[in-house]
């Protein structure tokens, strides 16, 4: 038992230890190894207000982000059967939950939900279910409603009739025209990090894994994929059955339907995607298969059966989402060079760290995002080589500089305080770069060979759980520390962990391939050369970030006009380009460039492009152009994508 363990008990009081009330049901061990359990005595919610107040540090493992009380019951299988509508933007039907009893007395259960309309629950043991008692708690606005049900004494199913909010915040319904077909409607959910509960009621935290079964009525001509067992021969009937075998954390359940056509790839590897962009899809991310392969080589088995892709449309909020066996990725980064599949190998990677073994809160999201960038640049290297790896890191390098320039000091902290926050408007790269840059230092100290056998050890270790930051330091002191004393520092892991910044003598990825970019650019500024003059003739996409990440906040009309006829680059194909070079035109006012910002920003609604250029927009000024676009964009964008950019278009207090 551990010293937090202890400090823990004292908290609370008392403490029920998952694995001690049923030691023989439990096949396996217990999901999550914290200890931070409340009590029959000491609900959930009681124990977040007394960790708040009684401590100005979050508990580790308590899900501050969840009203479930897990430690009286856990879920353990969803049976789904929804009904998509598409004129009335719902789904609708019913959720069948299986229930572990951890409490021997009458308590209720406590599900999140978030608008979802309750319309009947019944609950019972086996087959034999009866309507019981329902209510909903005070709606908190960045966690949802609590659902609190009655349950009989010895019940240990709930059936839940419901349906959606059409304008839930984990579902986003295209119209035809928002698709690349634009004769078809499309949706798809993002659960990640707390929105499953606005599609299902479920106790939305990932320290529960449920497995879970679904059938999905769609219309007749549309097929529907999930984070499941996809059969890309499954009859265009309106009915489809899917079946997850493996346990999963609520985040990562994930549905979605539309005019969708399956190429395979590889083996255990295909891509799913309107017709019109099935080929370039499979084209450009044909080495997926070899990816996979690397990543068992050196990491272990995968353990999902099929690794496929989704592409969705644009309007997808992120980069990609790993939902287990189908990806989620957005289009915009068919480049038609692959310069952008990182993407592909980073939600690869996340079968490991992150669907294998996963964060117990949101605070301990490093676990699952500092890990997978690590995993992502070492796939990178092994199928495109080294001068890939370097660019890549030396990227995610400066992509961190820039976050730690201009964040306070409690976001820079990789085991980051998220009470009171919505987890959407705290992303940043910290828990990505920062997280990699440190697992990078731990190999650069024991050696990679022995950092992968670690790591290896690691995921098989904690498969299939849920595990705190202080789990993860608890096996790094067992296991590399122990190992290595005279190459480690505990103190300096904690400071990496637990502080804000860089610790001082941290590697710095370079690549060589850059090097020889900053003079060119120098010269450049300097008027010793010509736009025109440069030889771009071999510079790789990588290369052209690069160059343009580093000019300086200042270019004059004239440089920009010069850049941009001798590179052409208001009309680059390639969507980070375009995106680096319009961060540049708005902090500049130069409007040659602002009919492709407003195409780009109401096409696009990948937020990891749209929340810096709105930034920039704001704080360059151009407030009312920012409002202009947003207005009219906002119908085609995501939930999501709306709530975030909307803060910081019209200010904190607006809608
Ligand atoms: N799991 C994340 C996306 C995410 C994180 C959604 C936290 C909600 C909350 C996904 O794997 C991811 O990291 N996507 C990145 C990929 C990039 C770093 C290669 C993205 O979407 O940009
Ligand atoms: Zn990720």
């Amino acid at each position: 038992m551990s010293s937090r363990f202890l400090r823990t008990s004292l908290l609370i009081g008392a403490v029920s230890l998952l694995a001690a009330c049923s030691p023989s049901e439990e096949p396996q061990k217990p999901e999550t190894r914290t200890a931070a359990e409340p009590t029959a005595e000491a609900p959930a919610e009681a124990v977040r207000e007394e960790a708040k107040a009684q401590s100005d540090q979050p508990e580790s493992g308590v899900d501050y982000h969840s009203f479930a009380n897990t430690s009286d019951f856990r879920v353990k299988h969803v049976d789904l059967d929804l009904t998509v509508d598409f004129d009335r933007k719902v789904l609708e039907g019913e959720a069948k939950l299986q229930l572990k009893r951890l409490t021997d007395k009458k308590k209720p259960l406590i599900l999140d939900t978030r608008g979802l309309e309750i319309e009947s629950v019944e609950a019972g043991h086996g087959g034999q279910l009866q309507p019981v008692k329902f209510s909903m708690g005070e709606t908190d606005p960045n966690l949802g409603t609590p659902l609190k049900i009655e349950l009989p004494k010895n019940a240990t199913a709930v059936s839940i009739r419901y349906r959606t909010s059409p304008d839930a915040s984990g579902v986003q319904w295209l119209e035809p025209q928002q698709t690349a077909g634009g004769e078809h409607p499309f949706l798809f959910t993002q659960a990640q990090a707390i929105h499953a509960r606005s599609f299902v009621p479920l106790q939305d935290t990932p320290q529960v894994r449920i497995t879970y079964n679904a059938t999905i009525r769609t219309p007749e001509e549309l097929r529907a994929v999930m984070s499941a067992d996809n059969d890309p021969e499954a009859e265009m009937d309106g009915v489809f059955e899917f079946s997850m075998p493996q346990p999963i954390p609520s985040y990562l359940l994930a549905l979605a339907v539309g005019d969708l056509e399956f190429k395979p790839m590889g083996e255990r590897t295909g891509v799913y995607a309107e017709p019109e962009l099935l080929e370039s899809a499979a084209a450009e991310f044909e080495d997926t298969e070899s990816m996979l392969e690397a990543t068992e080589e050196a990491y272990g088995p995968y353990r999902w059966d099929r690794y496929d892709l989704l592409i969705l449309p644009p309007s997808f909020p992120f980069g990609g989402m790993e939902n287990p066996r189908l990806s989620f990725i957005t289009p915009t980064v068919i480049a038609g060079d692959k310069s952008l599949v990182a993407l592909i190998a980073h939600e690869l990677a996340h079968s490991w760290s992150g669907n294998l073994v996963t964060n117990a809160s949101w605070r301990d999201l490093w676990l699952n995002e500092g890990f997978t960038t690590y995993l992502t640049n070492r796939i990178m290297q092994n199928i495109y080589g080294d001068e890939r790896y370097r660019m890549e890191m030396a990227l995610g390098y400066d992509d961190l500089k820039a976050d730690l320039a201009d964040r306070p000091d409690g976001d820079e902290i990789m085991a980051i305080d998220l009470r009171g926050r919505d987890p959407d408007e705290v992303f940043s790269n910290i828990p990505y770069e920062k997280g990699s840059l440190f697992l990078y230092e731990l190999e650069q100290k024991v050696g990679r060979e022995n950092f992968d056998q670690f790591l290896l050890d690691y995921f098989n270790n904690f498969a299939f759980q849920s595990i705190t930051t202080e789990d993860f330091e608890q096996y790094l002191e067992k296991t590399l520390l122990a190992q290595y004393p005279d190459k480690l520092d505990a103190e300096r892991i904690r400071q990496w962990i637990h502080e804000p910044g860089i610790p001082e003598g941290a590697p710095v990825p370079t690549s060589d391939a850059f090097s020889k970019i900053d003079p060119v650019r120098e010269q450049w500024l300097n008027g010793e050369m010509a736009a025109a003059d440069i030889d771009t003739s071999d510079w790789t996409y990588h290369q052209w970030k690069y160059f343009l990440d580093g000019m300086p906040e200042k270019l004059s009309e004239e440089q920009l006009q010069a850049l941009d006829s001798a590179f052409n680059l208001t009309e680059s194909k390639n969507n980070e380009i375009a995106f680096s070079w319009l961060m540049i035109a708005v902090r500049n006012d130069y409007q040659p460039a602002f009919e492709r910002l407003e195409n780009f920003l109401t096409e696009i609604g990948r937020n990891k492009f749209l929340r810096p250029l709105y930034r920039n927009l704001v704080e360059s000024g151009k407030q009312e152009m920012a409002a202009q676009i947003f207005e009219q964009a906002k119908a085609g964008y995501h939930p999501l994508t709306v709530k975030v950019n909307s803060k910081i278009i019209y200010g904190d207090d607006a809608e």
